[in-house]
């Protein structure tokens, strides 16, 4: 009987593998199985490495030698610079479409509506990757494993991001991907639904939510043996470990004292964990941030489990009663996620698990904010520079929340993620400064969002010169010009 070589236990002399993250379990696979669940237990995997084993730099700052060889692919990638940290590919089967060329920048204005000091308030913006958000970082890390174990047909259910970034990865690249995505409907924002459309992947829009999507694209890729592309593959959260890398690396290799994120299906939080354990494992860096991941108050699972129920990493055993009791509680009363920050719109985080171990190892904290706080925050964000969607708001209001309850000092220097675009969800964006109260309420109003506080309102004048005139007069500072 011959027997794939993908099927066989991993060997002690892999440097990396997979490791299911129950420790009663701890079955391990070889690095190029695509099962996306431990097939003993059915829990999360890992990807582990044989630090002692491999090449990594002993200082954070040899990873800048990078930047003179630009014209590498992998050298101007965000994620791949960082390949000494993630590496579980070979080079020649990197997938990368030049993800990861994001900034972090101070922002005055949301220092200010947060309440911390002017300079310490960094918004990390990752709406300049090439689908307008980060999933690009996990999408070339999980494209490069699909790569390396010879699958061509990629699927995931999405709130619209994910779905956008795999569309964009099949059409950019020719590898012969074929993208193939599941949407709840009615629950994308249509910039999102755009690119999948726009980029020819063949979009399945379900009757009912994003939960319900992402079991079925899971049964779906089971049965047809297709790749799958959501956070509960691992080797996404492999390339989401780069945001943070980034972000050490604009602040010149200085840990900050936060990092805040919105939470959805908890990939990004679970990722940033890893990352800073790993880290610090490796002697990069000397102490680890805090972590604060910021629930809406419509999808409010992990602030449910973590604050009201108190569940905990408790060393790899949460107690499951706590979750299975929550969920049953949601499906007795039909809640369903609902928010206007529809990436995050989420009830049953799949990445729960390892979002519980990223706020022990990062001595992290759970908020829930509403829709009225996303939206004010997103206005503030947006009036400082730089655009996003509403569910990357999330973080600014969750940073606020945290300072007003002392938790966040005014001193500290906090990292807030700016995980998509404005220009994902311009509907919301346009609701909230418009001058057409019809319009809010459909939009807004139906979320409980009573005020926009911080609108700009479009003007209404008339066709001609001279009211044009006067009304520039009436709301601009600058003096009239001759
Ligand atoms: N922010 C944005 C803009 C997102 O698109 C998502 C998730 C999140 C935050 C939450 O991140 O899942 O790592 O906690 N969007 C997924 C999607 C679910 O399908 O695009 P998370």
């Amino acid at each position: 009987m011959t027997v794939s070589t993908s099927t066989l236990p991993r060997t002690d002399t892999d440097l990396a593998y997979q490791r299911c993250i129950n420790p009663r379990c701890g079955v391990t696979l070889p690095v190029d199985r695509a099962v996306f669940s431990c097939p003993d237990c059915g829990d999360l995997l890992d990807v582990i490495y044989d630090w002692d084993r491999l090449p990594v730099p002993s200082r954070l700052s040899d990873f800048e030698a990078k930047w003179s060889r630009r014209l590498d692919p992998l050298c101007f990638s965000g994620v791949w610079r960082f390949h000494d940290l993630m590496p579980f590919v070979p080079p020649e089967k990197v997938v990368t479409i030049g993800e990861g060329q994001t900034l972090l920048r101070p922002s005055t204005k949301a220092a200010q509506y947060v309440g911390v000091n002017e300079g310490n308030l960094l918004l990390q913006y990752e709406g300049m990757n090439p689908s307008g958000s980060f999933k690009d970082n996990g999408m070339t890390a999980a494209f490069s494993h699909a790569n390396m174990v010879g699958a061509r047909r990629v699927a995931c259910a999405s709130t619209g991001n994910t779905s956008a970034s795999l569309a964009v990865f099949c059409s950019a690249t020719d590898f012969g991907f074929k993208a193939i995505i599941f949407i709840g409907s009615g629950k994308i924002a249509y910039g999102k639904l755009a690119q999948a459309l726009d980029h020819g992947a063949l979009t399945i829009q379900i009757v009912g939510d994003f939960d319900d999507a992402l079991a079925r694209v899971r049964e779906v890729a089971d049965r047809l043996g297709i790749y799958l592309m959501n956070s509960v593959n691992p080797f996404r959260l492999e390339g989401q470990k780069a945001v943070m890398l980034r972000v050490l690396e604009a602040l010149g290799w200085e840990v900050p004292d936060w990092i805040v994120v919105p939470g959805g299906n908890l990939g990004n939080s679970s990722a940033f964990g890893k990352a800073f354990q790993e880290l610090h494992y490796l002697g990069l860096i000397d102490r680890i941030p805090r972590l604060a991941v910021i629930n809406a108050a419509g999808a409010q699972t992990l602030d449910q489990l973590v604050r009201s129920r108190g569940l905990l990493w408790n060393s790899g055993l949460p107690d499951e009663s706590i979750s299975k009791a929550y969920y049953d509680h949601l499906d007795l009363e039909h809640i369903r996620a609902s928010t206007i920050a529809s990436a995050i719109e989420i009830n049953r985080p799949v990445n729960l698990k390892k979002c519980l171990r990223a706020l022990d190892v990062c001595d992290g904290v759970v908020r829930q904010v509403s829709d009225q706080e996303i939206m004010d925050a997103k206005a503030r964000v947006g009036a400082g520079g730089l655009g996003c969607e509403p569910a990357s708001a999330a973080s600014v209001a969750g940073a606020k929340r945290l300072r007003e309850e002392g938790i966040i000092a005014p001193s500290d220097r906090v990292v807030c993620i700016l995980t998509g675009h404005q220009l994902k969800d311009p509907n919301a964006t346009v609701a909230y400064h418009s001058a057409d109260r019809e319009e809010f309420d459909r939009v807004l109003g139906s979320r409980g969002v009573k005020r926009a506080g911080f609108a700009n309102r479009p003007v209404v004048v008339p066709n001609e010169l001279d009211a044009i005139i006067r009304t520039i007069g009436l709301y601009s500072d600058a003096p009239p010009t001759a």
